[in-house]
């Protein structure tokens, strides 16, 4: 056979298929989601997320340490307050749980970087991330409170604040409110297409913040819908965003793809919960194997556009990276 191209001649053996791989996972690339509860000497593992623990705060600083020598760069922090209102208080008070999990987080590891996520539905009695008036969800008042959460992690020492909440104008409000109190370096990670998805479902579990009624259809996105994603990516950008998080990350790749080649702005994949927890569920039954699924789910997010991912699935891909 005369064959002029024989792709399979780059395939060969391992040197040359790693001198050509296109895309990589680094442990650079990674963001490590921890959950922070009050209390001592606790360590709950989420029981639809196994390998995942709210901590207290002392044995929150030993997870950290594994964090650090693994090489992860960045965590991204969540917080389950003692008690919950319909305001959210715990969002935004100088002693929230995320706020003092940020300043032992800094005292203890200056160089890691820390991201906090700002929402209220960890902090509201009702489980929504915005206020509540007659049933329904109340956008320009909300606004504030996210704005106060921000800051508030910025002065407890957040390096970058990423709002989730989904409301309009969020990303505006935050960033005048950081700029007015002295944060203009403070980068603001949007959570801009970010899907009403079903696949959030193991995360409510771990951050306590199932919606009491109702669902959240109504502030985050319809999953058909791709040129919302745009419109709300650009609405972000604009309003000084300086990375996007695509949400979940597994089933909305086209979502990832279009943002990056639409805005070439860093984008960022949510690996989400349920992403998680069907990958570790299907391994314990022995029916996939886990290493290979994870590094070639996170490889097709970075063949999509994305840049970094927040994944937690960290640290077992820092270990496997090191191998
Ligand atoms: C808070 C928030 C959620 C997630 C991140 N921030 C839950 C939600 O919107 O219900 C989901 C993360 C995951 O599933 O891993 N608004």
């Amino acid at each position: 056979m005369e064959l002029k191209h024989r792709p399979r001649r780059l395939r060969a053996n391992a040197a040359i298929r790693n001198m050509v791989r296109e895309n990589h996972v680094r442990v650079d690339d990674l963001i490590y989601p921890m959950f922070v509860i009050y209390g001592e000497n606790t360590k709950n593992e989420i029981p639809s997320m196994p390998g995942v623990y709210q901590y207290s705060l002392d044995l929150f600083v030993d997870a950290l340490k594994e964090v650090v020598d693994l090489g992860v760069p960045a965590i991204l922090l969540f917080g389950i307050p003692e008690s919950k209102d319909a305001v959210g208080t715990g969002a935004y008070h100088e002693h929230g749980i995320v706020q003092e999990a940020v300043r032992v987080a800094k005292k203890y590891y200056p160089d890691l970087y820390v991201i906090t996520d700002v929402c209220l539905c960890e902090y509201t009695d009702h489980g929504h991330c915005g206020l509540i008036m007659d049933g329904q969800i109340l956008n320009d008042p909300t606004l504030d409170l996210l704005t106060q959460t921000a800051i508030s992690h910025a002065q407890a020492g957040a390096d970058m604040v990423a709002p989730s909440d989904m409301m309009d104008g969020r990303v505006g409000a935050l960033r005048q409110g950081l700029d007015q109190a002295g944060f203009t370096n403070i980068p603001v990670m949007a959570y801009s297409a970010k899907f009403a998805s079903g696949f959030y479902g193991p995360f409510r579990e771990a951050a306590g913040s199932t919606p009491q009624f109702g669902d959240r259809r109504t502030y985050q996105m319809d999953p058909p819908n791709g040129n919302e994603a745009m419109l709300e990516t650009a609405l972000d950008i604009e309003e000084g965003a300086d990375l996007i998080i695509v949400k979940p990350a597994l089933a909305y790749g086209d979502i990832t793809y279009r943002t990056k080649q639409r805005f070439g702005v860093p984008v960022v994949a949510y690996n989400v919960s349920g992403e998680y927890s069907m990958v570790k569920a299907a391994s314990a039954q022995g029916w996939i194997d886990e290493e290979r699924i994870v590094m070639e789910s996170l490889v097709s997010m970075k063949r999509a556009g994305a840049d970094l991912i927040i994944t937690y699935h960290a640290l077992d891909v820092a270990r496997w990276l090191q191998k």
